[in-house]
């Protein structure tokens, strides 16, 4: 790739190598802060943080902190969190400025949408200097999609939609927009933020990270094989040897998911397959799986919108392919979507080595009955902690030791399966194209390869 913005050592060479020195590299790190996180549309918050108007929450990312407020006509607006007048930082965490933004150091004051409310003694100052417009707080780019506020700092980046595609529409079609968040856990974990993404962006780790989700007491296939080639979790994890099988198996992933996220696969769900499980089923396993299937998702669709859940009729969506479970959005954010629930994931890195993750459990509530609870920013737990859900816990455990080992004088690069690991090649290789100071005309169409359904093969950017 031409260079077009100066030197970047750690560039990708070969598609299926990452130099190990991306992952701790003090000057590699300056580069994503000054040309990545510059220019890529960022979560900034749920909305459910900022319910009502004059509610604010501070987003910050590498140095650079944002408020994200519930203007009175309900939009969302986001301005840097820099007094006009000497620099501080105006507010922390999270609050209402309905009443106004009052600066700690000398009470210089904004209202809620970003204009200037008073300055202390301006006969002190020169007119020009505390001139209303002047002062106004400096906006930063705000758009909503799927119960989220994100913020981009470049002006001329293309709408947060075009970069979300083709994930937006897969999980507008998923219902995620009618999600709620149940509960939401951070943690801050000893690794570059590329490493703790990496962990979820294949499944074959499955077998070996989680042998629980493969070891079915159903005992149906060679379930270490099938994590090894497996490219769709839900897809290979349900895969029985025989009819019998299917339900029991079925069954046993729905309750291993469930309990192993907390989120995802919720008790309601699960007994409703329950409530299935002495269905007749045809002989060939594949019919029978079918059937199975397709008979769960009439049942879960009847029974949420029996409770006045909107879920999207399962079965149009799985005819249309609209089943992938993990997705990835380019460059900090994923949805695991399962019927009405998803499981989202955001990672900031908090330095070259060390990155704030959280976990947020989202579902569909009946309508009319969503929480009107604001939503409050969790302390971070240990990567062990066994509040953890245990499938998480089981990644974040292996991370630290991976960081550690990146570090060894014998590890120059990473070597990657082209077949199911790609989708690490492309973002990193994407990446690039940012340090690289490509234009959107590129950068655009590699975004929207870029996300998406995780165990990608390697891909072709275009540049
Ligand atoms: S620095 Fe904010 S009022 Fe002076
Ligand atoms: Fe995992």
């Amino acid at each position: 790739m031409k260079n077009e913005r100066g030197a970047n050592p750690l560039a990708i060479t070969r598609n299926d190598q990452v130099p190990a020195a991306r992952y701790y590299d003090r000057e590699f790190y300056d580069l994503e802060c000054e040309r990545l996180w510059t220019r890529a549309w960022q979560m900034a918050c749920r909305l459910e943080e900022i319910p009502n108007a004059g509610d604010y929450v501070e987003y910050e990312n590498v140095g650079q902190s944002f408020l994200v407020i519930r203007q009175e006509d309900a939009t969302v607006k986001a301005f840097h969190n820099t007094c006009r007048h000497r620099g501080t930082r105006l507010l922390d965490d999270r609050g209402s400025c309905r009443d106004g933004i009052v600066c700690p150091f000398h009470g210089w004051s904004w209202n809620q949408d970003g204009t200037s409310r008073a300055v202390y003694a301006p006969e002190l100052f020169e007119a020009s200097n505390v001139d209303p417009a002047r002062l106004e707080l400096h906006e930063c780019r705000v758009e909503l999609w799927g119960g989220c506020a994100f913020l981009c700092m470049d002006d001329d980046a293309p709408p947060l939609r075009d970069s979300l595609e083709p994930f937006a529409s897969f999980h507008e079609a998923r219902g995620v927009e009618k999600m709620r968040a149940e509960w939401w856990y951070s943690t801050v974990l000893p690794v570059n933020w590329k490493l703790s993404i990496e962990a979820f962006m294949e499944s074959y780790h499955v077998a070996r990270t989680h042998p629980q989700m493969i070891a079915r007491k159903s005992g149906a296939g060679d379930g270490a094989q099938d994590g090894l080639t497996s490219r769709k979790v839900g897809e290979v994890l349900t895969r029985a040897a025989s009819s019998d099988q299917v339900i029991e198996s079925s069954l046993y992933f729905m309750r291993t998911l469930g309990e192993g996220m907390a989120s995802m696969v919720l008790d309601k769900d699960i007994r409703v397959a329950e409530g299935l499980r002495d269905m007749k089923l045809p002989e060939d396993p594949m019919q029978a799986s079918l059937e199975w299937n397709r008979r769960l998702n009439d049942a879960l669709t009847t029974w949420n919108r029996s409770a006045g859940i909107p879920l999207p009729d399962q079965n149009e969506l799985a005819e249309q392919g609209l089943v992938s479970v993990v997705n990835y959005g380019f460059p900090n954010f994923f949805l695991l979507p399962m019927y009405g629930n998803a499981a989202c994931y955001r990672a900031r890195p908090l330095g070259p080595e060390e990155t704030l993750f959280e976990i947020w459990s989202l579902t569909m509530f009946p309508e009319g009955e969503e929480p009107t609870e604001r939503l409050r920013t969790p302390i971070p737990m240990a990567g062990d902690d066994p509040r953890w859900p245990e499938l998480p816990r089981q990644d974040f455990v292996n991370l630290p030791r991976q960081q550690a080992g990146l570090h060894s004088s014998s590890f120059d690069s990473m070597q990657l399966s082209n077949r199911i690991e790609g989708m690490i090649s492309n973002y990193q290789r994407l990446i690039d194209g940012y340090i690289a100071g490509l234009g959107y005309d590129k950068l655009l169409p590699a975004v929207q390869k870029v996300s998406g359904p995780i165990d990608d093969v390697t891909k072709d950017l275009g540049f």
